[in-house]
């Protein structure tokens, strides 16, 4: 299948396109290295099924219309902006990033599959009247949300996807907006969608400066001798998924018949965030303090996450294979093989 991926440099996209890439598809990878480097898809240069790298910014005039010149069977969508602190800070970047780029990848989606059935982009859209004629290469739009949509887990119950949502920052405001247009491309135009909701995803390449995810952060402090500082009281909890889970979910997603649902991907299992810098002591030997201070966005927090992954381990047949123990340490090598820190 020929595939896109967008933000395919970033720390989920490069291991997905990895994944594509052995499964023998034919991929195009679209990023502006906004949050990542072109040295992240290094492993992948020169493999055959590689077939374009494009560096751009998907809100640019023409992008957009540039990358569907060429019809795509499968488009996951991982360009995004996904600091929680960034959306509080400046919430119309989010915005635009989040939403209105997945709005403007949905139109020109829509538009590849009319256009393959000879219907005419313009004018009303009868779906009982045009539909006999959209049979044919009807393209599959994996939109990429995240567990930040959803209210805290309560009373120790897992969080499955039927659970309310309670966007806590206009990060998580912005991925049910563009949630919601990817399933309303689905029900109005029967286009093959589906969303993602990986719950928090850790593991090589992601950052680890201050813009990183916990996990990456604790490690490279630990690894430089620094404090592993907590925000908050630290029983805040996480369900820590490795990024390999995470890829191996999305391209699942990807090649199933599954379409109109949200599909959950969580280890089923959370740990405070005091548990995780005790285990990354563990891991590291590191004998450094951990200190807590202030919260930057106490209002944003999610006090409890862990979610339910029923629905992914029946339909697609996906569980999670990597523990949190062997996770820490692959992470932990990868951060000391490059001395300690991503930026
Ligand atoms: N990391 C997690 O824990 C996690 C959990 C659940 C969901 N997600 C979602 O998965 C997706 C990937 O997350 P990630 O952690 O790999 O993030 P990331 O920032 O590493 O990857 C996103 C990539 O998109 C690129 N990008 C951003 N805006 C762009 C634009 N306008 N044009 C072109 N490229 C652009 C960035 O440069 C980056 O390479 C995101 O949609 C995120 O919301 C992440």
């Amino acid at each position: 299948m020929r595939v896109l991926v967008t933000g395919g440099a970033g720390f989920i996209g490069r291991c997905l396109v990895g994944r594509l890439l052995s499964d023998g598809h034919q991929v195009v990878v679209v990023d502006d290295y906004s949050n990542s480097a072109p040295e992240n898809l290094d492993a992948h240069r020169g493999h055959a099924g590689l077939e374009a790298i494009v560096e751009a910014d998907l809100r640019a005039p023409g992008v957009v219309a540039r990358l569907f010149e060429r019809p795509y069977d499968v488009i996951y969508h991982l360009a995004a902006s996904i600091r929680v602190q960034d959306s509080i800070d400046d919430p119309r970047t989010t915005f635009v990033n989040d939403v209105s780029v997945t709005f403007e990848l949905l139109e020109a989606a829509r538009h590849q599959y009319l256009r393959a059935n000879n219907v005419s982009t313009t004018g009303t859209f009868h779906l009982d009247v045009e539909r006999p004629h959209l049979v044919d290469r009807r393209p599959r739009f994996v939109f990429t949300s995240t567990c930040m949509v959803y209210d805290r887990a309560t009373q120790g119950a897992a969080i499955d996807e039927a659970h309310p949502t309670r966007p806590a920052s206009p990060y998580g405001a912005s991925k049910i907006a563009a949630e919601n247009l990817v399933l309303s491309y689905g029900a109005a135009y029967e286009m093959s969608v589906v969303v993602a909701r990986p719950f928090n995803t850790y593991g090589p390449f992601q950052k680890s400066n201050l813009e990183g995810g916990v996990v990456g952060i604790f490690l490279a402090n630990a690894l430089a001798g620094r404090p592993i500082e907590i925000k908050g009281t630290g029983t805040q909890t996480r369900d820590l998924l490795f990024v390999e889970d995470s890829a191996d979910f999305l391209a699942r997603l990807g090649a199933s018949t599954i379409e109109g649902e949200i599909i959950n991907a969580s280890t089923g299992e959370d740990v405070s965030i005091n548990e995780l810098a005790a285990r990354v002591l563990e891991v590291t030997g590191a004998r450094v303090p951990v200190v807590h201070v202030p919260h930057d966005h106490p209002q944003a927090e999610i006090q409890k996450l862990v979610g339910a992954s029923e629905r992914a381990r029946t339909v697609l047949a996906w569980s999670p294979k990597t523990t949190l123990s062997e996770g820490l340490a692959t992470t932990r090598d990868w951060l000391a093989s490059r001395g300690g820190a991503r930026a």
